[in-house]
This record gives structure tokens, C-alpha cells and sequence, in this order.
């Protein structure tokens, strides 16, 4: 027995919806998502995106699939931020977009058009370290190196997020300011993972940036 015709209409009006909010949900480069802060695709597969990195404008033409981490080091050659699971599971990958830190591995450089994006090459230089910076190179927050530009853009947004109130999972209190514990920091650097073991001493560095701005 066939459906009743208004039910049918309706399953297929709703299909059709749920089809289109796909598309526009996973192809940010569809002509249909366009925004003003949409990238501009060329053909079905390449697309113009505009990043701001360390303070400056940069214009690449990518393939949608390139992630934010292949496009810092394999087109800007920004090769500070690493590569180390390539899966969201080491934080190596770490840099800061709009203020929020994210693993640049997990994220398609297309869905940033338009943000701005700190990595460890806009952090500091040898000659200028950032307080972060120095307070590792002090503690010996590091042993080969590969996970501390990700450690380092880590802590920053660490200490910002205590300071903003965001709480986190160990966090006992959701009413009254939070109080930067160890367990703490811990947990908020648990996705920085340092093959090394340098864990107490990067905790030491965090500590005593933390101390330096109160
Ligand atoms: Fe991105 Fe490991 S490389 S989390
Ligand atoms: Fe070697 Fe962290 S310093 S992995």
C-alpha cells in the first residue's frame, strides 16, 4: 500500500532539506555557503583561502582537503608547528586561531578563512623570547624539542583559559573563580603529550609564568 501523498511530500521536502544542510555543513566551498568569510573555490576541488598568520595576511590556493597544519608548514614553510600523530592525539600539531587553541591537524585550512593565527614562529624569537618561551628554556621544560612549539602555544592558552573562567574537567568549583592547581594545568595540558617526560619541569615553567603575571 502506497503512503498517504501528504506524508510522502512531506518526507520528501524533508530530505531534500537535510540533503542540502549536508552539503552545506561538509563542502564550506560550496557555492551555496558562500559568505563573506567563505573561501573562493576554484573548480570543485582547489579554493582561495586568506589566512592571517603571526599578524600578516596570507593568500594560498589549496586543495579543500589540505588540513591548517599542512598549509602552515607545507605552503607557508612555517615549520615550527610539528607533526607528530597527524590524528588529534599528540598536540604537537597545536597553534592558536582566534584566541582558541586548536590541533592544526584536525581542522581544514578552508574552514579559517579570514582568522587569525598564532603559531610558535609568532610567539617569540631567539632574541625576544616570550616569558613561555624563556620559562621552559629555565626549568629544562624540553628535551628533543618536537612537542615544545605545541607545549608552548598549549600553556599560553592554558593560563588565559584559567583567567577567563573556563573551567575544565577537574575543575571542583563552577562558582567561584578558578583556582590554578596543578591539577589544573595537568589536566589542561593532558592533550600535549612529550615522549621525553618532561612533564614536571613543563609544570614548573607554567607555574612561574603564571606567577610573573599576577
Ligand atoms: Fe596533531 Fe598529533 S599532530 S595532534
Ligand atoms: Fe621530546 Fe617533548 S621534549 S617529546
Amino acid at each position: 500500500m502506497s503512503p498517504p501523498v501528504e506524508y510522502e511530500l512531506r518526507r520528501r521536502t524533508f530530505l531534500a532539506g537535510s540533503a542540502g544542510a549536508a552539503v552545506a555543513v561538509h563542502l564550506p566551498w560550496n557555492a551555496a555557503a558562500q559568505q563573506p568569510d567563505s573561501p573562493s573555490p576554484v573548480g570543485s576541488e582547489r579554493s582561495k583561502v586568506s589566512l592571517v598568520v603571526n599578524g600578516e595576511r596570507r593568500s594560498l590556493e589549496l586543495d579543500n582537503r589540505t588540513t591548517l597544519l599542512d598549509a602552515l608548514r607545507e605552503h607557508l614553510r612555517l615549520t615550527g608547528t610539528k607533526k607528530g600523530c597527524d590524528h588529534g592525539q599528540c598536540g604537537a600539531c597545536t597553534v592558536v586561531v582566534d584566541e582558541r587553541r586548536v590541533n592544526s591537524c584536525l581542522t581544514l585550512a578552508v574552514m579559517h578563512e579570514g582568522d587569525e593565527v598564532t603559531t610558535i614562529e609568532g610567539i617569540g624569537t631567539p632574541d625576544n623570547l616570550d616569558p613561555m618561551q624563556r620559562a621552559f628554556v629555565e626549568h629544562d621544560g624540553f628535551q628533543c624539542g618536537y612537542c615544545t612549539p605545541g607545549q608552548i602555544c598549549s600553556a599560553r592558552a592554558v593560563l588565559d583559559e584559567i583567567a577567563a573562567g573556563i573551567p575544565s574537567h577537574v575543575t571542583a568549583d563552577l562558582t567561584a573563580p578558578i583556582e590554578r592547581t596543578d591539577a589544573e594545568i595537568r589536566e589542561r595540558m593532558s592533550g600535549n603529550l612529550c615522549r621525553c617526560g618532561a612533564y614536571s619541569n613543563i609544570l614548573a615553567a607554567i607555574n612561574q609564568v603564571a606567577e610573573e603575571r599576577t
